[in-house]
């Protein structure tokens, strides 16, 4: 262990900085901080898109998917703000199963993903200010 060390200060001389890294351990390190910042551990939280659920018929059998990070400026539907953000937040993504009218939530505090459920009206909805998170 001792000797390792002795041998890496002996590559550095005053007023020289230490040799670079192997080619290909620099370009890891590049590549896992780049996949760090566009696909980040700890998720962001979502941000209050609007407080009340917009209505919209959705069409059976058509793929939909549902802002989850509250980022879109397409709600209730993702825009792909949530990558651009990197946010770490993804899309639901679902299958109308019949034509029907339905509303969907955009305040991102529902527990019926993506249909509201009425937490909109709740005072911590209400309270918050559009575009931070709960
Ligand atoms: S808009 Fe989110 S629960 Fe109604």
């Amino acid at each position: 262990m001792r000797g390792a060390s002795v041998s890496v200060l002996s590559l550095v001389t005053p007023g020289r900085s230490a040799p670079p890294p192997p080619a290909g351990l620099c370009q890891r390190r590049e590549i896992s901080s780049w996949l760090a910042r566009w696909f980040p551990k700890d998720p962001a939280k979502p941000v209050v898109a609007q407080k009340t659920p917009i209505r919209l018929e959705l069409v059976a059998g058509k793929t939909y998917r549902w802002c989850v990070c509250g980022r879109s400026k397409k709600q209730p539907f993702c825009d792909g703000s949530h990558f651009f953000q990197h946010t770490g937040l993804w899309p639901l993504k679902f299958k109308a199963q019949e034509t029907r009218t339905v509303a969907l939530c955009t305040c991102k505090a529902t527990q019926r993903p993506p249909y509201c459920d009425g937490t909109h009206k709740s005072e911590q909805v209400q309270k918050a200010e559009v575009g931070t998170p709960l």
